[in-house]
């Protein structure tokens, strides 16, 4: 692993993907070891300078997390990954820009490798809606959608949400970025045997989990 100040777009020269890359898109402070953690906060940068992270109270991010904006491109070669895993950080994309994200995620991944999506389950959403029935429902309903956005966005790039998916619309998503046979899976299922440090119990409840070959 090469130190946290090499910029992630140069890991790319630097890369030795012969055993095959794991690479966490939006990984946040839940990185899993062995991973390229990717994620796009400023915070990532000013949490390296203990005084800015003192003063402007930062969280304290795992130093293996590297700072790289996704919706440019991977900044990895084609084919070099096995395994790509994002949870709760597509829905922070545009519809176009998720259909950048995912092409490449379809070039970097090799054959037989393995592309995981979890998002927010926006037909869980609906159902809980349709379901509560009482005077405020509709307010809770649009809070869980959190489609503003505001200020707090560029210093918390995870807090409002761009878009929201069901099965069918990330299910699509896969198949236009090139994925063949992309299906809906569950919580702790997969075929990356590393799942039980990537999918998180806290979102067990609320997640929709979309995963396919290459
Ligand atoms: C809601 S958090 C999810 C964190 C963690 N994966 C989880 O499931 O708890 C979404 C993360 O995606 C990151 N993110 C948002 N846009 C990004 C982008 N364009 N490139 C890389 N990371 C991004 C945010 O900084 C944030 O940490």
């Amino acid at each position: 692993m090469l130190p946290w100040f090499v910029p992630a777009f140069k890991i790319m020269r630097n890369v030795d993907a012969a055993a095959g890359l794991k690479i966490n898109i939006g990984a946040g402070l839940s990185g899993a070891a062995g991973w390229f953690n990717i994620d796009n906060s400023p915070t990532v940068l000013i949490s390296r300078i203990p005084l800015a992270r003192k003063l402007l109270k930062t969280p304290q991010w795992p130093k293996d997390v590297r700072r790289f904006d996704v919706r440019k491109g991977l900044p990895f070669p084609d084919q070099s990954a096995i395994y790509i895993y994002s949870s709760h950080t597509f829905e922070h994309f545009t519809w176009a820009e998720s259909v950048v994200v995912a092409k490449e995620c379809f070039r970097v991944l090799r054959p037989g490798g393995v592309v995981r999506i979890v998002v927010p389950d926006l037909e869980l959403i609906v159902r809980r809606y349709l379901a509560e029935g009482d005077a405020l429902a509709s307010q809770r309903f649009l809070q869980r959608l959190s489609l503003s956005h505001t200020f707090h966005d560029l210093i918390h790039p995870g807090a409002n949400h761009s878009q929201m998916f069901d099965r069918r619309s990330l299910i699509h998503l896969l198949q236009t970025a090139g994925f063949d046979k992309p299906e809906v899976s569950q919580f702790m299922q997969s075929r990356i045997p590393e799942v039980g440090r990537l999918d998180l119990e806290q979102r067990k409840s609320e997640s929709l989990y979309v995963e396919s070959l290459r």
